[in-house]
């Protein structure tokens, strides 16, 4: 891939998000519903559900474990929580959403499959992360609606290529991945890249080391599906998520610095960006 095919996400680019209409409601903003939080990882849920919020969705459920349920809820109580344990379980929650995200905390074992079964029916745009991605290397599959954002090392298992070899042509790396799997392919790291088939691919340079830590990718995955929530297209909501994710990390880090950066430390910038508050 040479040079000239791809281009450097601009921060003038996040100007996407129109004003809110002054009679809005929650229905216009859609409703996303995260699928994840296996036993242990209630937290990860959680994240990309608050930072679906941030963004501005209306409404944002979560279809988790049952023994989580009541705890997210009174973490976040403005978060719909919903213990599932079976397909029969998930179904009516993806009648609701509008927007579906599967993967954060969602392990690799029967319930974290079974899920990612039932989610992968959905006919709504769907941002698939984490362990649904490690799933999903397993049986792999193409959809055209649907955004796939693997780290290096989920992308090394999709592409069955080791992670040196993924680093070490990532262009080459996030191009396979939109043509192996369809959709948006969004490969994270130190210059985040984005694959949308019809575009020439995304650079995002801003973003800092201090992100390398736990819940940051759950966080990008709700920012994501909240800009979906609010009708952006795949592409859009890549690049704009991308974006506002690394830039709320830059601003996170210089308050406070890039070592212990915490994931949750980014929501309150992601409102601010969201709402252009740049
Ligand atoms: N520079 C810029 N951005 C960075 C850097 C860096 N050095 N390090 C991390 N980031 C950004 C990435 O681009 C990405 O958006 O932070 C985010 C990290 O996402 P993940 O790697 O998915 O991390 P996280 O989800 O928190 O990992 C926790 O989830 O995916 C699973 O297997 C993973 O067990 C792990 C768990
Ligand atoms: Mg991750």
């Amino acid at each position: 891939v040479t040079p000239s095919a791809y281009r450097i996400i601009l921060e003038e680019r996040i100007a996407k998000l129109p004003p809110r209409a002054r009679a809005g409601h929650k229905g216009d903003y859609g409703h996303v519903l995260i699928i994840g939080g296996e036993q242990g990882m209630p937290g990860a849920a959680r994240m990309a559900g608050e930072a679906a919020y941030r963004v501005g969705a209306g409404l944002v459920s979560l279809a988790t474990r049952g023994q989580h349920a009541s705890l997210l809820n009174m973490a976040r109580p403005e978060l719909m929580c919903y213990g599932v344990e079976s397909p029969e379980d998930l179904k009516p929650l993806l009648e609701r959403a509008t927007v579906v995200v599967v993967g954060p905390g969602l392990g690799q074992g029967a319930w974290g499959q079974m899920m990612l079964n039932e989610a992968l029916n959905t006919v709504h745009p769907l941002v698939v992360d984490a362990d649904a991605l490690n799933l999903l290397a397993k049986q792999p599959r193409q959809h055209n609606h649907w955004i796939i954002t693997p780290h290096p090392g989920e992308a090394s298992r999709l592409l069955a290529r080791n992670i040196e070899e993924i680093q070490a042509n990532r262009f080459v790396a996030v191009r396979d991945l939109h043509q192996r799997y369809g959709g948006v392919a969004v490969l994270k790291g130190n210059g985040t890249l984005i694959c949308p088939g019809d575009l020439p691919l995304g650079l995002c340079t801003a973003g800092n080391p201090g992100m390398a830590s736990g819940g940051m990718g759950d966080v990008l995955s709700g920012t994501i599906a909240g800009l979906l929530a609010q009708g952006l297209t795949l592409s859009e909501a890549a690049h704009l998520g991308v974006t506002i994710h690394a830039m709320a990390g830059d601003r996170a880090a210089r308050e406070g610095g890039e070592r212990g950066l915490l994931a949750g430390d980014l929501m309150f910038y992601l409102r601010r960006l969201a709402n252009l508050q740049i």
